[in-house]
């Protein structure tokens, strides 16, 4: 892993590494590169002067033999114009130095952080940016090649500067928040990324159990006996075809000051370890995929995990909804119904419509927390990928103030989310002739009635729905891979929510 720094003593005085200086498209130099103008005698203006360089966004430059900076490489980064810089700018920056550092032998990077101001955004923003970009864009899944294709990457550290010593402390929370977020980022990945045939029901227990050593935690496992003897029906009813029995994983964090008696923020993830649709069977077509159908799962024990690394002042409770959804001849069948652990009954008119089922009974469960939110995370539906596409997470929830908190958190975030709306003019969709609801809701608004399907189960609190169908994981030709999302997104909410509960106001 990288190691990140912060520092108010002046870059210059570090004797190697590369200094990455910016310009803008005006010519205009920053406070860094004029200084090393000067100290080189007017080199980095004379070649302004010549044209080598015009300042456009992401355009490099790296120099080396720099008179009177000899043992140093500086790389002169584009910013672009003054007035668009934003923090779209600022990421796409990171990124480009990043792939730089892919190809050239650059070990230690000296930034000159404060530089580069963002209307909105302070330098803690920036760090854990900075620290988030670096590790996404880093960030291999060799496990199981043989020719683990050691990349020539170089680098190894990245100090930042901030002139100001003040901030120093502030900033150095940033790189442990920072450092915190990624490692569960890629913890997450690992996981997802992991082929179904490892990563099984029981191998996520055993992931689940590897929590139960660290500081504020208890595991509680609810396994298929007690499922049965809670009335967990269509819960149980999804794995009946798999040789691994359902478990569902209850990890307790109690980190609030005040006690374990404060309610919890609850969290539950979709951990369907593979989908083959069950009796319903889904295409052959990209069937791999629903390797990644446990990414639910993975953002909620990565939370988890970032909760005790952060030392978070909260109570927060993360559900695992474990299942396999597969073919055989004990398998659930089209035309079931099934007595949910609230008491309603559901006919499954399709098998593959099986999250909202290890759901529905999860969400119930939850009650008994009396919690002070409850947040869902699920690869729920394709219909949510049509929808929103890859960029946005889908968001329902059945309260403004829950709903905004999260928004805020993505926006800070940058892992991004769309609202959906939740209406009961939805609800006819999913009528039963036989039962009181089916589990699908026909072809129009698949990601939405799936919402309000598991909204019947969300009435007695505060409650919201993220659809991560199209974001949990990347599927383009040879690069196939889990993103981690959200766990950005939720890190950024508990910290949101350990910083102040009442005022709504933000950290950035
Ligand atoms: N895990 C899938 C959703 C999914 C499909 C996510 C493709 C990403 C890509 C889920 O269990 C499922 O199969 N949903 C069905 C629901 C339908 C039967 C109402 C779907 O979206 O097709
Ligand atoms: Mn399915
Ligand atoms: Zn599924």
């Amino acid at each position: 892993m990288i190691k990140f720094r912060v520092t108010d003593s002046h870059l210059e005085s570090y004797p190697d590494g590369c200094m990455i200086t910016g310009i803008f498209e005006e010519s205009h130099l920053f406070p860094s590169t004029k200084k090393i103008d000067n100290i080189s005698g007017g080199y980095i203006s004379s070649l302004l002067h010549r044209g080598a360089f015009q300042g456009k966004m992401e355009q490099t430059l790296l120099l080396y033999d720099i008179p009177q900076l000899y043992n140093r490489q500086i790389l002169l980064i584009g910013c672009g114009k003054k007035y668009n810089f934003d923090e779209y700018c600022y990421r796409k920056l990171i990124r480009k130095i990043i792939l730089l550092c892919k190809e050239i032998p650059i070990v230690k990077i000296l930034f000159f952080l404060s530089e580069l101001k963002i209307k909105g955004y302070d330098n803690y923003w920036k760090i854990r940016q900075t620290i988030e970009i670096v590790e996404e864009e880093l960030y291999v899944f060799n496990k199981f090649k043989n020719n683990k294709n050691k990349s020539n990457q170089s680098l190894q550290e990245i100090i930042l500067h901030i002139p100001n010593t003040n901030e120093l402390t502030y900033c150095k929370q940033s790189i442990k928040d920072g450092l915190s977020i990624v490692h569960g980022i890629k913890i997450a990945k690992d996981l997802g990324n992991m082929p179904p045939n490892f990563c099984t029901p029981d191998y996520l227990i055993d992931q689940v159990n590897k929590l139960s050593s660290r500081n504020n935690i208890t595991i509680n496992i609810i396994d298929a006996l007690e499922m049965k003897k809670l009335g967990m029906n269509a819960y149980l009813a999804v794995g009946l075809g798999s040789s691994y029995t359902p478990k569902m994983p209850i990890i307790k964090y109690e980190g609030h000051p005040k006690g374990s008696n404060v309610p919890p923020i609850i969290f539950i993830g979709k951990g369907l370890t593979f989908d083959s649709g069950g009796i319903s069977i889904k295409a052959s077509n990209k069937m791999d995929e629903m390797k990644y159908d446990m990414c639910g799962a993975a953002a909620v024990y990565a939370v988890m995990y970032i909760a005790t690394e952060l030392n978070l002042p909260l109570n927060i409770i993360g559900i695992l909804a474990i299942s396999e959804n597969m073919v055989s001849h004990t398998s659930f069948r089209p035309g079931d119904i099934l007595t949910t652990l609230s008491g309603q009954t559901v006919e499954v008119l399709n098998t593959d419509a099986e999250g909202r089922l290890v759901l529905c009974d999860a969400l119930t469960y939850a009650e008994r927390y009396k919690p002070d939110v409850v947040i869902d995370i699920a690869t729920l539906t394709g219909a949510c990928v049509v929808a929103l596409g890859h960029h946005f997470s889908g968001l329902m929830s059945n309260n403004e103030d829950l709903a905004n908190d999260l928004i805020i958190a993505s926006k800070q975030s940058k892992d991004y989310v769309w609202r959906l709306p939740l209406n009961d003019i939805f609800q006819k969709q999913l009528k039963s002739t036989c039962a009181d609801m089916t589990n699908v809701g026909g072809k129009s608004g698949g990601a939405i009635t799936a919402g309000c399907f598991l909204q019947k189960f969300a009435h007695k609190y505060h409650w919201a729905h993220l659809d991560i169908a199209g974001t949990a994981w990347r599927s383009n030709y040879c690069d196939k891979s889990a993103t981690g999302r959200p766990v950005a997104l939720l890190s950024q909410y508990l910290i949101n929510r350990s910083f102040s509960h009442k005022n709504k106001q933000t950290l950035f």
